[in-house]
């Protein structure tokens, strides 16, 4: 029978340190994977570089961009079910993003002025992506979901202005331009594109959906049949991780389809230590990290 491990040896002390990873999104992302990124790096060269990442539950899209720039896969597919943020994603991925630039760099950021624009309903796609960089960067925690207010005092009490980071966004923007023709985005189900791709043994699937608990105050779209994506990902023939909160529903449904668990370290935004999960097939190279 699979044995269920936890990964204790990277320590109880030494969380990945993020300031060493690129940031690479346009997003400021609740629940992004940058911490994770080095153990993402490690898993796809275990794989080789002819791999197709397919990232189901896309969000900010760190694996992606990452895997992109870092040649650790041939080609990739980004899925988001959400409207906003995938509004960003086709409009950075297709031919506005141009457009979307110049809106960052010369909107005089006043509350007022961003309100406007947030409580605007937006007709377009590329003032859709507009509007959520906007709301994304100058939300609370970047919390996209319905509820999170502006934040009010941004840093040294100077306001929303200074959380806004034009050179930031534009360059991270400008690079996307670079490695675009490699992604390619479909605003839908990651369950239903996981069923569609069961069958290729050249996918790698990143599995990273909302959280059992988190998800509900993080995301519009948090509600997940975790137990019928456990059974879709039983019948991958490829390769997959799955990322999950610590959550003993998670251990028992990874016991029962018979896969690896692992803990890795992390601190989250407030400094805290908290581990996840990591799931798969066989976490060997995880295991050899350290
Ligand atoms: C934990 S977040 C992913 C974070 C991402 N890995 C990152 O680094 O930014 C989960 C994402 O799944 C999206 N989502 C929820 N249900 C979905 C579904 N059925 N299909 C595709 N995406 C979905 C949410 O909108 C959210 O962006």
């Amino acid at each position: 029978m699979t044995q269920l491990t936890f990964f204790k040896c990277q320590s109880e002390d030494k969380p990945i340190n993020v300031a060493t990873v690129p940031m690479r999104s346009p997003f400021r992302y609740p629940g992004g994977k940058t911490w994770f990124v080095p153990y993402v790096r490690k898993w796809l060269k275990s794989i080789g570089p002819n791999v197709r990442l397919i990232e189901p539950f896309a969000g900010g899209g760190i694996v992606s961009l990452t895997a992109a720039f870092e040649n650790l896969a041939e080609r990739i597919l980004m899925v988001e079910k959400d409207e906003d943020i995938a509004a960003v994603w086709r409009t950075v991925l297709g031919h506005q993003h141009k457009w979307l630039i110049h809106k960052i760099e010369t909107i005089e950021i006043t509350r007022e002025n961003v309100e406007k624009i947030l409580n605007t309903r937006t007709r377009s796609l590329r003032e859709r992506a507009f509007s959520t960089i906007l709301r994304n960067r100058l939300s609370h925690g970047g919390i996209l979901a319905q509820g999170a207010g502006l934040i009010k005092n941004g840093e040294n009490g100077k306001g929303l202005k200074s959380r806004w980071y034009v050179g930031t966004l534009r360059r991270r923007i400008l690079d996307i331009e670079i490695v675009k023709d490699k992604i390619k985005f479909i605003q839908g189900d990651g369950l239903d594109i996981i069923y569609k791709n069961l069958d290729s043994q050249k996918i790698a699937f990143f599995i990273d959906p909302p959280y059992t608990v988190a998800g509900r105050r993080l995301y519009k779209y948090h509600k997940i049949d975790h137990e019928k994506l456990f059974a879709l990902v039983t019948r991958i023939k490829g390769h997959f991780i799955m990322t999950y909160d610590d959550a003993p529903e998670i251990e028992d449904l990874a016991l029962k389809n018979r896969f690896e668990v692992e803990r890795v370290l992390m601190k989250t935004t407030h400094h805290l230590r908290k581990y996840e999960l990591v799931v798969g097939r066989d976490l060997e190279w995880l295991r050899n990290m350290y």
